[in-house]
């Protein structure tokens, strides 16, 4: 008879207490207790796994070069850091809808066109269900379904890991954890100590028998995977899907990457044939850019290394009521009251009165510092009725006196907007004072120290 106890598990970091607690003493998260049933787990239960292994000497481990398998996909490939470590564990995060299944069957058939045996674990689709979405991804053309594409419809995970002892699968995908459940917890399925058991089992599974492991989590509303962010310490790699609703452009972003860079980047677009990568973002985020309208600015943004060129725009207009209002899509709300504020006390710019409306086109967030400037001469422009040329680009953090303030990897910013034909560049004086080699000769370089400056090329 296995003793069933109930415990309170904090929703923020996992920690566990005897009893309710207001205010989690580890992560200082509040109300974030909530009540489940948890019964010790034996070895048994743990997928038959037991480490016996005696320690042995640092220096006497021999060495195992990583084995990568290549998803033909590039833009999840970079992510990765350069494709699938062999026995990696990758969650794989993301509102619902957004495409995680999809992305997951089609690194299941790019995977299994390499000859490598997967399993597919669908536990919220039935497998009909499945094989239809198979078949809208596969009649692009180059992907055609491979035998060696196993899929199943299970969320009792004693089951799947009887499945994956049986089969000896490559790769395994979960779709998804939160489905999940072991019999002998009392708990729902999706609840804490569901989603972390049956995780942690599965991870350990993985890496006993050397395949890679992809989890799919859906994400709550407020931002943190459901059943919560402890999945984020157990797994190698943590990827987050993001974009918004009712644009097609699709981000995978990596949060953690025990086999690479967090700095990296994919961009997909969701079309009726699945996700397609897109090699050039910049061109797209660019494609329907209005001429010479007030109001539109374009910034060289960097994600990790990667350049991209996104459009801003701005839109002011007389407050209608005594209050006024400022939004902002795909930039922090705060930083724009302060850009706004700035206009006003230092520039003198009449904002009083006047709703303001920003939007960072394509759907794409902007978080990088550089960005200020683009948003400062977006609005200004927008007030004043007053565009900025078309052949030119903006860059420069701007600090509370409206002084234009260096930025980062300004050579691979320029690079980029030259790529795609802009001739000049609005840029902060001191990026120049150190010196650096750049090697554009069809950009001219605006060299400015305040935000003034910046709007004297207002046309
Ligand atoms: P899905 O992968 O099911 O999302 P998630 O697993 O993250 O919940 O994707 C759902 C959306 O994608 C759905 O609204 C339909 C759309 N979709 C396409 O536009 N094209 C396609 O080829 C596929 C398979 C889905
Ligand atoms: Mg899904």
């Amino acid at each position: 008879m296995t003793k069933i106890k109930t415990i309170f598990v904090c929703q923020e970091c996992g920690s566990e207490s005897p009893k309710w607690v207001g205010k989690c003493p580890n992560c200082s998260a509040w109300n974030s207790y909530v009540e489940e049933t948890s019964v010790p787990v034996s070895v048994e239960k743990r997928g038959g796994i037991v480490f016996k292994d005696n320690p042995v000497l640092l220096s006497d481990v021999l060495m195992d070069t990583e084995t990568r398998y290549s998803t033909q996909i590039k833009e999840l490939d970079r992510v990765l850091g350069g494709g699938v470590v062999k026995g990696s564990v990758t969650l794989i995060g993301g509102d619902p809808g957004i495409g995680k299944s999809t992305l997951s069957l089609q690194i299941g058939y790019a995977l299994s066109r390499k000859a490598l045996k997967v399993l597919y674990v669908s536990g919220e689709e039935s497998v009909q269900q499945t094989r239809m979405r198979a078949e809208r991804i596969s009649s692009v053309g180059a992907q055609r379904a491979e035998p060696l594409l196993y899929i199943v419809n299970q969320v009792d995970l004693d089951v799947i890991i009887e499945y994956i002892n049986k089969m000896n699968p490559d790769v395994v995908v979960i779709d998804s954890i939160q489905v999940l459940y072991r019999n002998d917890l009392t708990s729902t399925p999706g609840s804490v100590s569901q989603v972390r058991d049956c995780a942690a089992i599965l991870t350990h599974l993985a890496k006993t028998k050397n395949m890679a492991l992809f989890i799919i989590g859906h994400v709550t509303k407020d931002g943190t995977l459901a059943g919560p962010r402890v999945l984020e310490h157990i797994v190698d790699t943590v990827l987050y899907f993001e974009g918004e609703r009712y644009s097609s452009y699709r981000i995978l972003r990596a949060i953690k990457n025990r086999f690479g860079s967090t700095n990296e980047i994919g961009v997909f677009e969701m079309t009726s044939g699945g996700l397609m990568e897109i090699a050039n973002p910049s061109q797209i985020f660019l494609s329907e850019r209005p001429q010479n309208t007030s109001g539109s600015v374009v910034v060289p943004v960097l994600e990790g290394t990667r350049p991209f060129l996104v459009e801003i725009q701005g839109l002011v207009s007389r407050s209608s009521f005594g209050m006024v209002r400022q939004k902002a899509q795909g930039f922090d709300a705060n930083r724009l009251a302060m850009l706004a504020a700035v206009l006003e006390k230092r520039l003198g710019l009449n904002l009083q009165d006047k709703d303001i409306f920003l939007n960072v086109v394509g759907g794409i967030k902007v978080m990088d510092p550089a960005g200020d400037l683009a948003v400062a001469v977006a609005i200004a422009s927008a007030l004043l009725d007053r565009p900025l040329p078309s052949d030119v680009v903006v860059l420069g953090e701007v600090g509370l006196s409206a002084e234009v303030r260096s930025v980062s990897q300004l050579a691979v910013r320029l690079n980029e907007a030259e790529k795609l034909g802009f001739k000049r560049c609005i840029l902060p004086k001191n990026n120049l004072k150190t010196k650096v080699e750049l090697k554009n000769k069809n950009l001219e370089l605006l060299a400015v120290e305040t935000a003034r400056e910046a709007l004297e090329y207002l046309s």
